[in-house]
């Protein structure tokens, strides 16, 4: 089958940019299908770490790299990537991709000021303009790539145009002013698009064609599963589908069976407020380390987990099988990769929820969109004996009794075999157990 999938099986950073690279070796082309620049995908290659997130992590391996309708593109963050990136570019850009506008992440701050405001709690996005410019997208209102690229004259007319009505919604809806230079904005988008005018590319039609020839072509997933629109734990989620399924739409080819990997942390993260069962920090959002437990600060200290695009501590909490059980039954991971198994080392238990309770009911299916419910769920979980350092190990045979028997428990309760064991960051610090590339 010429198509893999890389999707996030729990709230993102899972480490699909290093997945997405491993395969992207064999792989002829690479296409980021969905979300934006509030993605963060890390790769780290001999040391030097390489952080992508308007540019699709397959950029790294120099194969063609494909950014399709459903990606929602800053073209100021796009650009300075592209500058910042050493290697050849073989870039190619959907036209129907719509284009994030400085108003994007002004009414991305004001709907989170809002929200506080009126809820009590914001999500927690990126403030990358990611919710407000999918809002223009599906209002049939947002300025796509074709605009982008095309006549000057037009797309200064179309930015003006726009700009007016975002202004008062701004200034007297939201009673706050704008952060941006209007007559600076419009140059700046011409000089974008001209620039990026030369990496059209009608991704549907070349995507179809590579796949009818049997070229291998990976799909980027970006966030996770319960971060989607839909099936995550709505309101705290993004604004896309980041599941197998969507890859379809999102590119414009037609469904066909592909191989969906599942990419897993060790544990789980999240970045934002929002239910987390397993969770190792108190619930707290924004993450109060004084506050949270001993193996909460552990396991974000050893993952380092603080955020790609933003820098904030992520939450952190213990693998749940319930969630992964929801996430295989939405995308049907035809295999999982388990990622950072090296960061729990040094842990005395380890520990995963096979189950929650709530109000004396033992269940394992997970009700997404009920957070009320998720927040009064308590994890039952079981237990694991702990391992030492297993950064070294590069076969499963190498990995201590204790690791595997976890691995093995995994694949027991999702009823899929784990393929990939990622033992650190490194291309080479990974574990493959009948894993075919292609
Ligand atoms: P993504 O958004 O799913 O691509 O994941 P991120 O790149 O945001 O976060 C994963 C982080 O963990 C990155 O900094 C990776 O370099 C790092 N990483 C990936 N796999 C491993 C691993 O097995 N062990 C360790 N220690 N770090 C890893
Ligand atoms: P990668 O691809 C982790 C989270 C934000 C916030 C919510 C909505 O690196 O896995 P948004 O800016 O999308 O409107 O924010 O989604 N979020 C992510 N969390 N990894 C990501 O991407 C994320 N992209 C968005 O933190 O809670
Ligand atoms: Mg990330």
């Amino acid at each position: 089958m010429p198509g893999i999938c890389v999707i996030g099986a729990q709230w993102g950073d899972e480490g699909k940019g290093k997945l997405v690279d491993i395969i992207g070796e064999s792989a002829d082309c690479i296409v980021r299908y969905q979300g934006g620049n509030n993605a963060g995908h890390t790769i780290v290659v001999q040391g030097k770490k390489y952080t992508f997130h308007a540019l699709p992590a397959g950029v790294l391996r120099g194969k063609r790299s494909l950014i399709a309708s459903e990606v929602v593109l800053d073209p100021r963050q796009l650009y300075s990537e592209m500058k910042k990136f050493e290697g050849e570019l073989n870039l190619g850009i959907d036209p129907r991709t719509s284009i994030i506008m400085p108003w994007h992440n002004d009414l991305d701050n004001v709907g989170e000021e809002s929200r506080k405001k009126t809820t009590g709690a914001a999500i927690g996005t990126t403030a990358r303009g990611i919710g407000p410019c999918y809002e223009d997208d599906k209002n049939r209102s947002g300025l796509r790539f074709y605009e982008l690229v095309g006549n000057p004259q037009s797309l200064e007319n179309r930015i003006r145009e726009v700009h007016d009505v975002k202004r008062k919604v701004i200034e007297q809806v939201y009673g706050t002013q704008i952060s941006y230079d209007i007559n600076k904005t419009v140059d700046d988008y011409i000089s974008l698009g001209s620039y990026l005018k030369k990496y059209l590319a009608d991704v549907s039609q070349e995507v179809s064609k590579a796949l009818k020839d049997g070229k291998n072509v990976v799909f980027e997933g970006a966030q996770g599963t319960l971060l989607d629109i839909k099936f995550g734990n709505y309101p705290k989620v993004t604004s896309s589908h980041p599941m197998t399924g969507a890859v379809f739409d999102s590119v414009g080819i037609a469904p066909m069976k592909m191989r969906a990997i599942g990419i897993i942390k060790a544990y789980v993260t999240k970045v934002g407020s929002g239910p987390v069962v397993t969770c190792l920090d108190n619930g707290l959002w924004p993450v109060d380390e004084s506050k949270s437990t001993p193996e909460g600060n552990y396991i974000r200290n050893k993952g380092q987990e603080k955020g790609t695009t933003t820098g904030r501590p992520r939450r952190v909490g213990w693998m749940d099988a319930v969630v992964l059980k929801y996430t295989h039954r939405l995308n049907g991971f035809s295999e999982l990769a388990l990622m950072k198994l090296d960061c729990l080392s040094g842990l005395d238990k380890v520990r995963m929820a096979v189950a929650y309770e709530n109000n004396g009911m033992i269940f394992d299916d997970y009700p997404s969109w009920d957070t009320d419910f998720l927040n009064d769920c308590k994890p039952i979980y079981e237990e694991f004996d702990g391992f030492g350092d297993i950064s070294q190990a590069r076969t499963y045979k190498q990995l201590p009794k204790s690791a595997r028997n976890y691995v093995n428990r995994i694949e027991e309760l999702i009823g899929t075999p784990v393929t990939v064991i990622s033992v650190g960051p490194g291309r080479e610090e990974t574990i493959f157990r009948k894993f075919k590339k292609f």
